[in-house]
């Protein structure tokens, strides 16, 4: 019991440090994308807008997907932090019951339980929603979620649609959603044109 009680206060600490908050209550389950599937969105995402996450520092933050021979998938998110440096991580996601496509877990550390990566919506060439919300013990939950597109920008009105949605389905609180800058983005550019020639070679 102390040990339970020590880790949450940890566990609290370390979320209030990173400016994420806690919500009270389990997760909410919001519907997710009908038919979802994995090989369309495939590629490289933009991030436009998202809750703000302790993990993600720079700016330019982007994710590129690729599927492996066996259904899994590669995840390499990559961002620029202010000295210029291109800070990357890459990491395996995999849906976990097959009658549920659109709900990934994406894992970046061996023996470290999965993140829910939950796809709530996408057509595949312009935008994604993701939503991804962690129980804790039952009384607490805290979410994540992100804005994702195909380009560094999206329209206005279509941004607004989908935080719309986020709100709708999945109780996102959107004064809490902050835009992720992508502008002076070329080098991440000049990162992935290389990289794609590398994976071409293999
Ligand atoms: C998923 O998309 C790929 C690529 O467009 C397509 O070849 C495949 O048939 C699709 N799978 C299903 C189950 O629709
Ligand atoms: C997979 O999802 C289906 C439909 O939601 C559910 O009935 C089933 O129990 C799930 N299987 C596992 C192993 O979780
Ligand atoms: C939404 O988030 C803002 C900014 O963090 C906060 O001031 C406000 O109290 C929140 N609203 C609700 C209903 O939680």
């Amino acid at each position: 019991m102390k040990a339970f009680q020590v880790l949450f206060v940890l566990c609290l600490n370390a979320a209030a440090a990173e400016g994420q908050s806690f919500h009270p209550g389990s997760c909410p389950r919001p519907s997710v994308q009908e038919g979802f599937n994995v090989t369309k969105y495939m590629g490289t995402w933009f991030e436009i807008e998202k809750l703000p996450a302790a993990f993600e520092r720079g700016k330019c933050n982007q994710a590129t997907y690729t599927l492996l021979a066996d259904g899994t998938v590669n995840v390499r998110n990559a961002e620029l932090l202010s000295n210029g440096k291109i800070n990357s991580i890459e990491g395996v996601a995999k849906v976990k019951n097959a009658s549920q496509p659109a709900i990934l877990g994406v894992s970046f550390f061996k023996g470290v339980p999965d993140a829910p990566y939950w796809v709530l919506s996408t057509d595949y060439q312009s935008y994604a929603v993701v939503y991804s919300c962690s129980d804790y013990f039952g009384l607490l939950h805290i979410d994540f979620a992100w804005i994702l597109a195909r380009t560094r920008a999206l329209a206005e009105d279509v941004t607004s649609q989908l935080r719309a949605e986020l709100a709708a389905a999945a109780g996102v609180n959107l004064s809490r959603l902050t835009v992720t800058k992508q502008t002076g983005c070329d080098v991440m550019t000049r990162g992935m044109v290389s990289k794609t020639k590398t994976g071409e070679q293999v």
